[in-house]
């Protein structure tokens, strides 16, 4: 990889500027899921171990360049506090005097947080003046917000030109984890894309197919592909305005050696309610009220085989409407044997995006996952093959 890494950068007594993804799940001011505070503990900790002065530059929610009180990052000092057993300082601003003062008062290895970057205008303009504000407090820079590397903003972009800057250790895990899954894959690569609509996964599909050996389509967007090869879906959701795209994929797949899975059997319903009376049905003999709402057990089976065949796995969508049981029996059978596979060494298993994450939680799998991503925009843009610019900023 070509980055600096944080074991070779000189610590003690220096003031490190960390952005850290702190744009968590909030309910009536208190945070619903803290995995992003917990994500970024391990750099925290090593940080502040080595004698660096920890401050902390993050985001919340879409201020717009102003000062919104709500948006404030105030209420995450305590809780982060309470997870990494030390006190956390917060400062009113995240450039200036305020900032400054805070950051003056802190000792080697303490820990401080500073205000919603997004509150100052050249935060999402990129701009370098604003760059350079927040460059003052600091010798050097670490990015540990893979979730927000997609954004070409100040404090994940420009920044990261203007100090000597590294990966933190959770940005490092999750590019290592990203390079083995499609980066540099054992062969054979199999991709699972579900989800409800091609048109939002085009890049998406257009990129994997050059890459993968199997690609297995599921969720509402596999009715476009059916629909496009002349298959009666029912009254399944289906973009059939996508029908031409999905054909162009088809193609595009066959040319670079791609196998396409697609659904040879369903579970069809009349309405998404959980218990409802649901039939299996060849996708031949969809009926024209059906609704498809997941994959069947022959499709299972098939793309059980594949795993069984494939030394990798990256995995982007569910293949059914998980939330609503029976809906979620295929996603919960293909989350499970790749899990299986993935913990006795046979299969590397990445997954992500959001969607995904609460599918292999309700499968009870993730744990056994190789790697789970929680980034969500910035998974799918990686997943697009795009360059992401907090991370291209970091390479030396
Ligand atoms: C996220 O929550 O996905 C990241 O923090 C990025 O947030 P944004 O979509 O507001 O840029």
């Amino acid at each position: 990889m070509p980055f600096r890494t944080l074991d070779t950068a000189d610590l003690a007594g220096k003031r490190a500027l960390v952005r850290v993804d702190f744009n968590v799940p909030v309910d009536g001011g208190k945070i619903t899921d803290d995995t992003r505070l917990r994500a970024a503990l391990p750099t925290i900790h090593y940080l502040s171990t080595k004698g660096a002065k920890v401050i902390l530059l993050a985001h919340f929610d879409r201020p717009k360049g102003k000062v919104v009180p709500e948006m404030s990052l105030a209420f995450v000092a305590e809780p982060l506090s309470k997870l990494l057993e030390q006190p956390v300082a917060f400062a009113a601003d995240c450039v200036g005097p305020k900032a400054k003062a805070v950051i003056d008062a802190l000792e080697n290895g303490g820990v401080a947080l500073l205000e919603n970057v997004r509150f100052h205008a050249g935060e999402e303009k990129n701009d370098p003046d604003f760059a350079a504000q927040l460059a003052a407090n600091g010798d050097l820079y670490v990015n540990d917000a893979f979730s927000a590397a997609h954004r070409a903003h100040a404090s994940t972009e420009a920044l990261a030109r203007a100090l000597p800057s590294y990966p933190g250790l959770a940005m490092q895990r999750e590019l290592d984890a990203l390079d083995a899954a499609l980066g540099n894959p054992r062969k054979p690569v199999l991709g699972i894309v579900g989800g409800s609509k091609v048109s939002t996964k085009l890049d998406l599909l257009r990129n994997l197919v050059t890459k993968l050996d199997y690609l297995a389509i599921g969720g509402g967007m596999a009715n476009t592909f059916l629909h496009a090869a002349k298959i009666d879906v029912g009254a399944s959701l289906c973009e059939a305005d996508m029908a031409d795209t999905a054909l162009q994929i088809i193609d595009l797949a066959a040319a670079a050696g791609c196998k396409l899975l697609l659904p040879t059997d369903v579970v069809v319903a009349h309405e998404v309610k959980p218990g409802v009376a649901a039939y299996t049905r060849n996708v031949y003999e969809v009926q024209s009220d059906d609704r498809i709402l997941d994959a069947g057990p022959d499709t299972v089976a098939t793309l059980l085989a594949a795993m069984d065949a494939s030394q990798t796995l990256i995995w982007n969508g569910p293949l059914g409407v998980f939330e609503v049981p029976p809906f979620d029996e295929a996603t919960v059978s293909a989350a499970k044997h790749a899990a299986k596979l993935a913990k006795s060494g046979k299969i590397v298993a990445v997954a992500g995006g959001g969607d995904t994450v609460a599918a292999l939680n309700h499968a009870g799998v993730s744990g056994d996952f190789t790697f789970v991503s929680t980034a969500g925009g910035a998974f799918l843009e990686w997943m697009e093959g795009k360059t992401l610019p907090g991370v291209s900023a970091l390479e030396i």
